[in-house]
């Protein structure tokens, strides 16, 4: 897990997510700091490899899930979509971190993709990272359901 370990250090990795942090500090709906992306990583993974194998490494699956939301502080001050951001700063991060073309072109497309909940054809990393990216939330005893857009009955149930 070199890589990953250099990818949490990676500068505009640690600047980024405290842009974010600061951002967030008071919004009341789920917050997208480290411990959102080790959860993602963690899920996503188990969920690959119970339904593909080893179709991916895992180097692949946690970069994706550390990156994914990377584009958030993006959206709050322009509007941009959050996942395009995100993909575009995650390349120059990604480079630095020795991934190499093939590497890189899977993960900008699951990031791409992990907005696109229950969407046809979405690559098996697009897929998992929009799953997880649910799961990895306590709906369950969340304050702030009934102003949430994601929040519905189902989302208290534990389904993974
Ligand atoms: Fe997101
Ligand atoms: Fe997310």
């Amino acid at each position: 897990m070199a890589r990953i370990n250099q990818l949490l250090d990676h500068r505009d990795y640690v600047a980024y997510q405290e842009t974010i942090d600061q951002l967030e500090k008071n919004r009341e709906f789920c917050k997208h700091g480290f411990d959102h992306g080790i959860s993602v990583a963690r899920i996503a993974y188990a969920y690959i490899l119970e339904q593909d194998g080893h179709a991916l490494s895992k180097e692949i699956v946690y970069a994706a899930a550390f990156l994914h939301d990377i584009g958030r502080w993006v959206e709050y001050q322009s509007g941009e979509d959050h996942a395009e951001a995100s993909a575009k700063l995650a390349l120059p991060i990604l480079e630095t971190c020795k991934f190499n073309r093939e590497e890189i072109t899977i993960i900008l497309k699951g990031i791409r993709e992990h907005r696109q909940h229950c969407a046809d054809g979405l690559s098996v990393l697009g897929n998992a990272l929009a799953l997880a990216d649910n799961w990895a939330r306590d709906c369950r005893h969340c304050r702030t359901q009934k102003q949430c857009y994601k929040y519905n009955q189902a989302m208290r149930l534990i389904t993974y």
